[in-house]
Order: structure tokens, then C-alpha cells, then sequence
């Protein structure tokens, strides 16, 4: 018996994950995983909602109301920007699922998906497990989005682009002139423009980063997709929402709803206490990562023989190359076994990234230096 994906591999940054976590000793800069627990507010107040039996059932399909309309108060709070939280907003349990039940909801057999290149792996994964194509469109030299480079790949069969801004692994942010853009180009062809915002609070240096939600109403094309898993640390709640047109959004909600019925009811209670924190809970973090980004920075350009790289604007890695080789799977396997480092290959980001790597940078202080002196040695040895 064949199966459909058998000649694609898992992605590597969970590969390289569960290589390292066998070998003793081994620290991490691949995959993110949160280094601080969930802010304790947000578990106070999840402890009484359990207390109170209110987690014990199913949200009223396929959502809680307080937490749509808490979503829908910030995003008019912080840009002026009224969506409605029934029509516009379905809440899902993952990043996955916001975009798997998008695809589902829109596509038909043989359409095909742009995806820029490199982004998040995962988006690629979505595609594929439903049956589509994806399609490569390579950021330009200075990892920003190519408008020419999308248009020229743009066919009758494409259904929808999709990208995060900023950007993971290159830490990128793409500008609203260049959305508005793309925008402008796929809207009269039906094609959907789903922006992953989850780094919206990650930014850098005096960069601007601002949300494309600003175009929600003249642009019915524009879906957002963002989620509370990396600001508040929260990947293991599970919890994301998704910002459609009216239509839209009922054909994923008839999607999300056969996939899972609900999000975990107890993910939706602790993603609603997000929201009296948020801005003071944002400010603490950014402080935080700031300095670890900029350590960074400081590290690796003394390693300038053996690497290069350019400065991340946002979310919280470095997709640095290495300047001796191509093979970065081996070199990664090299840096895991003899260093115990773990780093995500980038060929993990789609075949062209040969000879990059991706280091996340947001980790303990300390972990942080004794991470960067060991890749260090390596290069040095
Ligand atoms: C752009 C982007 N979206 C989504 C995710 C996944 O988030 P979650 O694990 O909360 O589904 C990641 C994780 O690295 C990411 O980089």
C-alpha cells in the first residue's frame, strides 16, 4: 500500500528536536518553547473558572462570546477597526487548524497556495496533508516580500497566498505599502491574502510594525490569523483565532466545527484574562527580548569567518548561513553531536536554504551564553 506523503519528511525542527532530546547534555536554540510559566493572573483566573464548573462543557459552538468580543475590542481599541465578533471571528486550537480549516474551507482539487520562502515550515505541511499545491515564492535579497516575484506566479488556480508578518525564520517585517499592494493585485481575482500575526508583539530596535486589520474593511480578501502562543508564553494552551469576511468565515466555522467542535473551553477562559495584562505584560517581555536579541547579535559576529547573517527585526530568531558549506543538515548534525547544540537546518524551510541555519535566541540569559560560547567553540575548535 502507498500512502500520499510517504516520500515527504517530518518537519525538521520537531526532527531535530527529538534527535536532541536522546543525547545527554544537549541544549536548544531549534524549536521555541515557552521558559517561563503561563503569568499567574491568568491562572488564578482560570482556577476559578474551574472551580466554578464553568470549563466543564463545550463553549456554545464553536466559541465563548466574551472571548470573540474581547478580540474585537482590542483590535478597535488599538486601530479603529470595527469587526464583528459573530460574523468575523472563529476561534480555533492552533495555528494548524486556522489554517488547515481556511484551506479546507476554500479550496478545490488541483488549486494551488503561495507561500513565501522561507516561512514558517508548517504552512507548507497544510497544503500538502489537504491535498494541494504549494507554490515557492522566494523573498528578495533583502528577505522582503517580492511583489514581481508573486505576480509573475500567480495562476488561474490560485486560491490564496500566505505569509506571517513579521516573518519566521528571517525575522523580517513586510510593510503595509507592500500588503496593500499585494492586496490590491489578488483582490480582483478572488485569491485570499492570510497574514500570520503572531509576532505582532516582537519587534525591535525603533521598527514599526502595524497590523494589516487596517485593511479589513476595503480588502473582504484579507484573512488574519494571530494567536496568545508566543506573546504570554502559552503554546501548550492550544488557542488561536482567525479574522474572516462574513462568508468566509461561516464555510471555516462549518470546517473547525467538524474538525473539533471547539477549542479547549479552558484555553478560551485563560486566553480572555490575556487581555487585562496585555499591555503591561508586552512591555516586560519586549525589555527581555531586546537584550537577548542584541547579545545575540554581539555573539555571532564574532563568529564573521564562518557565518553570515542579517540582524532580525522581529519575532525571535537568526537565519544566519554558514559561508564554508552547503550541506547544512550535516553541519546541524555535526554542531548536535559534537557540540550538543541542537539548530533547525534550513533546507527545514523549503530546499533553496541550503546551508542556512535558524538559532532562536529567546531563551534564559544564562542558558543563552553557555548556548552561544559551545556554537563558538565549535566554529573556533
Ligand atoms: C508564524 C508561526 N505561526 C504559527 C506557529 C505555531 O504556533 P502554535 O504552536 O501555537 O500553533 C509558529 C511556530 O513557530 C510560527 O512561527
Amino acid at each position: 500500500m502507498n500512502f500520499p506523503l510517504e516520500n515527504e519528511d517530518m518537519s525538521l525542527i520537531k526532527k531535530f528536536e527529538l534527535e536532541a532530546s536522546r543525547i545527554p547534555w544537549v541544549v536548544s536554540l531549534a524549536q521555541w518553547i515557552p521558559r517561563y510559566p503561563t503569568p499567574q493572573p491568568i491562572v488564578d483566573f482560570l482556577i476559578e473558572k474551574i472551580k466554578k464548573w464553568e470549563t466543564n462543557r463545550y463553549s456554545i459552538v464553536p466559541w465563548l462570546p466574551q472571548l470573540r468580543d474581547s478580540i474585537a475590542a482590542r483590535y478597535f481599541e488599538k486601530y479603529n477597526i470595527e469587526i464583528d465578533p459573530e460574523k468575523n471571528i472563529t476561534i480555533t486550537a492552533w495555528a494548524i487548524e486556522a489554517i488547515s480549516s481556511f484551506l479546507l474551507a476554500t479550496l478545490f482539487p488541483e488549486d494551488e497556495v503561495i507561500l513565501i520562502d522561507p516561512t514558517y515550515a508548517s504552512y507548507r505541511w497544510c497544503v500538502l496533508t489537504a491535498r494541494w499545491k504549494p507554490i515557492s515564492a522566494p523573498l528578495d535579497d533583502n528577505r522582503d516580500l517580492n511583489i514581481e516575484t508573486i505576480k509573475k506566479l500567480i495562476t488561474s488556480k490560485t486560491k490564496a497566498i500566505i505569509f506571517p508578518n513579521p516573518n519566521n525564520p528571517t525575522g523580517s517585517i513586510f510593510s503595509l505599502d507592500k500588503i496593500k499592494k499585494l492586496l490590491e493585485i489578488t483582490k480582483e481575482k478572488n485569491i485570499y491574502v492570510v497574514i500570520d500575526e503572531v509576532y505582532d508583539e516582537f519587534i525591535y530596535d525603533n521598527e514599526i510594525f502595524q497590523s494589516a486589520i487596517i485593511f479589513f474593511k476595503s480588502y473582504p480578501n484579507l484573512v488574519l490569523v494571530n494567536s496568545w502562543s508566543k506573546t504570554f508564553g502559552m503554546t501548550w494552551w492550544r488557542i488561536w483565532y482567525i479574522i474572516a469576511e462574513e462568508r468566509l468565515n461561516k464555510e471555516i466555522i462549518k470546517v473547525h466545527d467538524n474538525l473539533l467542535t471547539c477549542a479547549p473551553v479552558h484555553s478560551q477562559w485563560a486566553a480572555i484574562s490575556t487581555f487585562e495584562i496585555y499591555d503591561e505584560w508586552t512591555k516586560k517581555i519586549k525589555k527581555q527580548l531586546q537584550e537577548r536579541r542584541d547579545y545575540t547579535i554581539k555573539q555571532l559576529n564574532q563568529l564573521k569567518d564562518f557565518i553570515d547573517f542579517q540582524i532580525p527585526k522581529a519575532a525571535y530568531f537568526v537565519f544566519p548561513k554558514f559561508n564554508y558549506t552547503d550541506n547544512d543538515y550535516e553541519e546541524c548534525i555535526n554542531i548536535l553531536h559534537k557540540a550538543r547544540l541542537a539548530l533547525v537546518p534550513g533546507s527545514g524551510f523549503w530546499n533553496r536554504w541550503k546551508g542556512h541555519f535558524r538559532i532562536c535566541f529567546w531563551r534564559d540569559f544564562d542558558d543563552l551564553k553557555e548556548w552561544l560560547e559551545r556554537l563558538k567553540k565549535y566554529f573556533w575548535k
